[in-house]
């Protein structure tokens, strides 16, 4: 059964008080065990097993954003006249594939990302799964591929995140991963759109997903590879935006950075994307990020932290940011399924290194806190974004 664990509709009301934890426990109506538990979103709580005893044997004081297989993983096939099967759980494991598979041989595929987390009582929260499916339909329309429909992809998380229950991590600890794939499966030889698609879900415990942790991090401004091109397929989840940036981010870490910035590449001016997620500048009370115009992922994390933002009564503004505006920012941080909400100490182009403010006070971590605190169910979710199920 999935139900919506709340819903008011309306956005929460506008409130700046000094700290960010009383403001949240203000508009909130926290109780004094949730916002205590709010606290430990930053440090993670002590171990709770309340109401859930059957875990995996995971070292959950250690997880980072690697692969750690569980379980089951979601199968089903669709035509190219967007007609899928009733999906199956299976063992989690290795799937065939015909040599000439449209996703081998043109890249026909699409991924998602999005978690499931448990709550102090050990049920489980997905966050706004619906905005995944909404958006890999609107990819597969981009890359010509057809697409289960947003209840058969919400269905398939759901049933993906219930069967490796045991892989969540305790409250305070992580989350389930669960990263819903699209790809052309049937075998294609000239350049068309495959006969057959495959929708699949697996899943994985994960932590952080920068080795840095929690701690600030610092990138680097690319100016010779970008991430995308204007008219290109930046702005859905297709599979063929990734393997392009390995190259500066490999060159970036082993310089010391922890990811890469992109700019624009009509003007090589603008601030894009990092290779993870997206990015965001603060400048006293106004939150920018870059328009997404095609060349910008729509993340769900982007969104909501919009949406967060100005509830909390900061004025947003999706725009385009010229690369000089990093130099007068107060803060700098990145969106994204993975990466949460990212903290950015540091950024460097063309040999100037400029440093932000990080820490409790900071802007950046009171999104956090906010957005955390709904994902755990420990804020009341007065937007409707989290799916309790069971
Ligand atoms: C996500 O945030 O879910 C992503 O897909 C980003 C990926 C680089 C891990």
């Amino acid at each position: 059964m999935i139900r919506r664990s709340f819903c008011l509709g309306n956005l929460i009301q506008s409130l700046r008080v000094a700290s960010p934890l009383s403001k949240l426990g203000a508009y909130c109506g926290l109780t004094s065990q949730a916002a205590s538990s709010l606290q430990q979103v930053c440090e993670p709580s002590a171990h709770s097993n309340a109401g859930y005893e059957e875990y995996a044997d995971v070292d959950w004081d250690n997880l980072g954003f690697g692969l750690m297989p569980t379980d089951y993983m979601y199968i089903t096939k669709g035509t190219k006249d967007g007609l899928f099967e009733e999906g199956q759980l299976s063992r989690y494991g290795n799937i065939e594939l015909s040599p000439s598979a449209g996703v081998l041989n043109y890249g026909q595929g699409l991924f998602e990302g999005t978690k499931a987390i448990r709550k102090e009582d050990g049920r489980l929260l997905l966050f706004r799964p619906d905005q995944n499916a909404i958006r890999m339909k609107i990819g597969a329309e981009r890359m010509c591929m057809s697409s289960p429909s947003v209840d058969q992809f919400v269905d398939a998380v759901k049933q993906t995140a219930l069967a490796n229950n045991r892989w969540v991590p305790p409250p305070g600890k992580g989350s389930l991963y669960l990263r819903p794939l699209l790809m052309g499966s049937g075998p294609i030889l000239g350049l068309a759109p495959a006969p057959e698609y495959t929708f699949l879900v697996y899943a994985s415990p994960v932590g952080n997903y920068f080795k840095e942790g929690v701690a600030p991090l610092n990138l680097y401004v690319e100016d010779e590879f970008h991430r995308t091109s204007r008219g290109g397929a930046g702005g859905v989840k297709t599979i063929t935006n990734y393997a392009p940036v390995l190259k500066a981010l490999g060159r970036a870490k082993s310089r010391g950075f922890s990811d890469v910035l992109y700019l624009d590449s009509v003007n090589k001016k603008y601030i894009e994307e990092v290779s993870s997620c997206n990015i965001f500048i603060v400048k006293d009370d106004t939150i920018s990020t870059p328009a997404t115009n095609g060349t910008i992922l729509e993340g769900v994390t982007r969104k909501s932290i919009i949406e967060i933002a100005r509830a909390l009564g900061y004025q947003v503004e999706e725009r385009s940011i010229p690369v000089e505006e990093l130099i007068d920012a107060n803060e700098v941080f990145g969106t994204g399924t993975a990466v949460c909400v990212a903290q950015v100490g540091s950024i460097t182009h063309q040999g100037k290194r400029v440093e932000y403010k990080t820490g409790d006070r900071s802007v950046c971590r009171e999104l956090f806190s906010t957005l955390v605190g709904i994902q755990r169910g420990l804020i009341e979710d007065k937007m409707g974004w989290t799916v309790e199920i069971d």
